[in-house]
């Protein structure tokens, strides 16, 4: 199953108004074809009445063609000028009110990510920044914990879909959609699969289904107007990542990794993710996290437990900048265990690195 092959199936469903098919017609755009599953976007020009059953003949056709298919199709009317109001609502789905959207990733797993994307989303926000967190590790979500915001079930507004119609016979009539809304806490706004599922309900989705449920997570939130938003990767480096994020305009991403002598291509795996050709996102730079143990007694000293300076030399030999070396502090343990982000405090050791890696973001950006 290739594009071509879905390309030729989806030429067989015609718009009955004009005879031409949806692939004639330019209407199938950001076609995505991976094992088994297939996502499109159906961007009509103006709101149509036929949008509906296109997009049903799309599915019906494409699952006669691959029985057991996985199909995703996303409606869009792209309203150009005309209805600025539309468009409007379009842009929030399509975080065209985010300003800026930045990858928090790495090639490995347990080097901190959540806990530097936590605290970073905090540290921006204590600048004054309208920051969001999308935490799009859908298998182990941890924000929720990690900001004390487990118990939170998040709400849900209306707002008009993008293809609604003032038009009393047309079916999509004062058509409404859902969001989520965020939950606010620390100045942040937050979402996580966590917020709907059970910590001890294990999250083993397959890749296709993780996929949907980040599109949806990023596009089917209230965000409003943000100044950054954050997503925390899962750990790993799939074509399950890079689809993930080849949807998404990034502006950047953060490599996380630790100083140990890890295998220098795990980090190289973080970084080629991004230089794939759908993703193209450009390195802001490396976060080296547990440089060193300090304890709170002795701030001065130094204890280089995972090894010296494993992410500055990777920084050097792909040549891109350290943004931070955050040291082992029992506080950072500990703020992620009971949901209060070691960034909050004022003039600690770790708070500061975090308001410095803040700085050097919204200065690189
Ligand atoms: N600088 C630090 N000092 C002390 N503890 C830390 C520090 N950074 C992370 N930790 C702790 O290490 C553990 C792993 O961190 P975290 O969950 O952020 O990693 P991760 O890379 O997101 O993991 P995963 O790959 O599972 O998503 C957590 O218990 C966290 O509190
Ligand atoms: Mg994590």
């Amino acid at each position: 199953m290739n594009i071509q092959e879905i390309t030729k199936v989806l030429s067989t469903v015609i718009h009955p108004e004009n005879d031409k098919s949806v692939v004639e017609l330019g209407l199938v755009q950001n076609l995505k074809v991976m094992e088994n599953y297939v996502s499109f976007r159906l961007v009509f020009k103006r709101s149509d009445p036929m949008s509906a059953s296109l997009k049903s003949a799309c599915v019906k056709a494409l699952k006669e063609a691959f029985p057991g298919v996985d199909v995703d199709i996303l409606v869009l009317v792209d309203a150009g000028g005309a209805t600025a109001k539309k468009k409007a609502e379009l842009g929030k789905e399509e975080l065209e009110n985010v300003a800026k959207v930045i990858a928090v990733a790495s090639g490995k797993g347990g080097v901190g990510k959540s806990t530097v994307a936590v605290n970073l989303a905090v540290a921006l926000a204590k600048k004054g920044y309208k920051v969001g967190l999308l935490d799009a590790d859908v298998y182990g979500p941890s924000v929720p914990k990690m900001t004390g915001t487990e118990d939170i079930l998040p709400e849900m507004i209306q707002v008009d879909s993008p293809l609604a119609s003032d038009d009393p016979s047309s079916e999509h009539y004062n058509e409404k959609k859902n969001l989520m809304v965020p939950v606010e806490k620390y100045g942040v706004k937050w979402i996580s699969i966590g917020y709907f599922a059970k910590p001890e309900q294990a999250l083993i989705w397959r890749g296709p289904l993780a996929c949907g449920a980040l599109k949806q997570l990023a596009y089917e939130v209230y965000w409003g107007e943000l100044d950054y938003l954050l997503i925390d990767l899962p750990p790993g480096t799939g074509d399950i990542h890079i689809s993930m994020i080849s949807e998404i305009d990034l502006a950047g991403a953060i490599i996380v990794t630790t100083p140990q002598n890890v295998a220098l291509a795990d980090v190289e795996k973080g970084i080629n993710m991004f230089a794939n050709k759908d993703v193209q996102t450009p390195i802001l730079g490396i976060v080296e996290n547990m440089s060193w143990f300090t304890p709170a007694e002795l701030p001065d000293n130094k204890y280089f437990i995972f090894g010296k300076d494993g992410g500055k030399k990777m920084a050097e030999k792909y040549n891109v900048p350290l943004l931070a070396q955050i040291p082992i502090v029992q506080s950072v343990m500990e703020g992620g265990d009971k949901g209060t982000p070691a960034a909050l405090e004022d003039n600690t050791i770790v708070s500061d690195a975090f308001a410095e890696l803040a700085g050097k973001i919204e200065r690189n950006l």
